[in-house]
């Protein structure tokens, strides 16, 4: 890994969960820490790339020398990388952007009674497939977090997304991926897999972007 790897390349990257509200104090989201994508960011700049993070709320430090955009939603997050979208010559999709929202956020506190409730819940929009058909779209990387035919979903996912690389994730073992410290990848680009040994996200990170460096053609 050399710091000269992206020199003058500008890299995009979501990390961490969305928040999508009910109401003024409840929300639905998920237990994504956002290490993955900010160690991504550091390694990023360490790579000498203008490094760009749009970040759902975590506790993580922000990273030194990041362009930093802080988001709450996923409709929020799609607007933001759409946003500087043509100011990116790569970018790598790593937030679990909740898949739905409710359908009505209400104004008020939701008041509870003695009934059930039920709660109407429509699709979010996908944020990794928007970018990848941007015109002129950067080189796009997304996640795959399967429990089981992982390279086989990976692979469906990457085309269907339009994506140029997907990082295939074991979320099965509980020792890897969310929330922990370490991760176990597999590279897919092209036809080409490449398997890379359990490591912190730290080391996982700068090999991601080893890679995307000699894929990306920059
Ligand atoms: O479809 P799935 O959620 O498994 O795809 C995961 C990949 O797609 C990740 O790269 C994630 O960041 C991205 N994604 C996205 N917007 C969504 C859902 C997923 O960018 N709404």
């Amino acid at each position: 890994f050399h710091s000269g790897l992206l020199a003058g390349k500008r890299v995009m990257i979501t990390a961490g969960p969305t928040r999508e509200a009910l109401d003024p104090v409840r929300f639905l989201s998920n237990h994504s820490s956002g290490k993955m994508g900010y160690a991504l960011a550091e390694a990023a700049i360490a790579a000498g790339a203008r490094t760009t993070l749009v970040s759902g709320p975590v506790t993580l430090p922000i990273p030194e020398h990041a362009q930093y955009h802080p988001v709450e939603s996923a409709a929020e997050m799609l607007e933001t990388c759409l946003r500087l979208v043509s100011e990116c010559d790569i970018f790598i999709a790593c937030a679990a952007v909740a898949d739905y929202r409710p359908e009505q956020v209400q104004g008020d506190k939701i008041k509870k009674n003695d009934a059930e409730m039920l709660l109407k819940l429509v699709r979010n929009p996908d944020i990794v497939s928007a970018v990848a058909a941007a015109e002129p779209r950067p080189f796009t990387v997304g996640f795959a977090a399967e429990t089981r035919d992982l390279l086989a979903y990976a692979r469906d996912k990457m085309q269907r997304k339009g994506l140029d690389m997907i990082i295939a994730n074991d979320v099965s073992d509980q020792g890897i991926g969310f929330n922990s410290e370490e991760n176990e990848v597999t590279i897919v680009c092209g036809q080409t897999e490449h398997a890379l040994p359990r490591a912190s996200k730290t080391i996982i990170a700068r090999q991601i972007i080893e890679a995307i460096a000699n894929s990306s053609g920059k």
